[in-house]
This record gives C-alpha cells, structure tokens and sequence, in this order.
C-alpha cells in the first residue's frame, strides 16, 4: 500500500513549488490512488515506458519533466501558472500507474490501459479528485492526445519536456 507520507517523500522538492496548498495534496492523492488501484507495492517499482528498454523509473522520469519545466517557466516573462504547470508535470504520466501491470516477471500494458490509454485515465482520475481543468488539460494533452487540440501554454511546456526526456534516453538505448 502506497501512503501520501511515501508520495511526498518522492516528490519532496518539487512539490514545494506547489504554493496553493489543496492542489499540492490533490496531487499527492491522485498519486497514492493511482498506485494503489494499480495494485503497485512501492512508486519505485513504476517503469518510466515500455517503449524504451531498460528505461528506469516513472519517479524519475516524473521529476525530470517537473524540473526541466521549472527551468523553462523560470525563463519565461508570461504570466505562467506555475502552480497548474508543476502539477500537470507531476501528473503527466501518473496514469501509467493503471497502464501497466506486471505479468510473468514483464511489465506489460494491462487490460484497462488497452482501453484507456495514461493521457486518459490520469485525466479521469485527476478529475474525480477534484483537479482544476488547467491541470487535466496539462495531462490529457501531454502526448498525441493533445495533437487534435488547442494546448494551453503550461501543456505545450509540459508536452515538450515530456518528448525531450523520453528522445534523450531513447537515443542511449
Ligand atoms: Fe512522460
């Protein structure tokens, strides 16, 4: 079972930059239920992507994109939700979590994440737990999904980051 304590031991640093502090813990609970409806014993065991061999954790992914896109609102003099955009970051890809299961010792993309794919089901559990629209939009909208929409600015940071940490390591596998 995956405890909040455990959530925000993972993501201590980056979910400071979180100032509004309900969002900060709905994020917190989107990520502890996400683990435990995917059944997952520790957040540490979570792949980053099937696509990539060998390709490390989703903690560590996650905090990759979270800290590449503090870095780009850093730079920026629009005015930036950074509050929506840490969040989106944080929960970009915690849908993955009821994605994949593991099946004979191999993660495996499980029969729920064959129907719905973690742009989607982050998104529906980001809304049940209470998520404003810029955060699920940010989720939704972080791969193809978001292709056919209008991303907002803090989902096109977030869409990107996303494609520079996943291309980076795909080009050392
Ligand atoms: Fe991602």
């Amino acid at each position: 079972m995956v405890e909040k304590s455990d959530v925000e031991k993972v993501f201590f640093k980056e979910l400071q930059w979180i100032k509004d502090e309900v969002l900060r813990n709905k994020v917190i609970n989107v990520w502890k239920e996400a683990a435990n409806r995917g059944n997952w014993k520790t957040l540490d065991d979570a792949p980053f992507t099937l696509l990539i061999k060998d390709s490390g954790k989703l903690i560590d992914h996650t905090k990759r994109v979270t800290n590449l896109v503090k870095v780009i609102c850093d730079q920026r003099t629009e005015d930036l939700n950074l509050d929506f955009l840490i969040a989106g970051a944080l929960l970009h890809d915690v849908g993955k979590l009821l994605e994949y299961e593991k099946k004979d010792g191999e993660f495996v993309i499980g029969n729920f994440g064959k129907k719905f794919r973690h742009p989607f089901s982050g998104a529906l559990l980001a809304k049940e737990i209470g998520l404003p629209d810029g955060v699920i939009l940010i989720i939704y909208s972080h791969s193809y999904e978001g292709d056919r929409i209008k991303r907002s600015p803090e989902a096109i940071i977030v869409n990107h980051c996303d494609f520079i940490d996943f291309e980076i390591k795909k080009s050392f596998q």
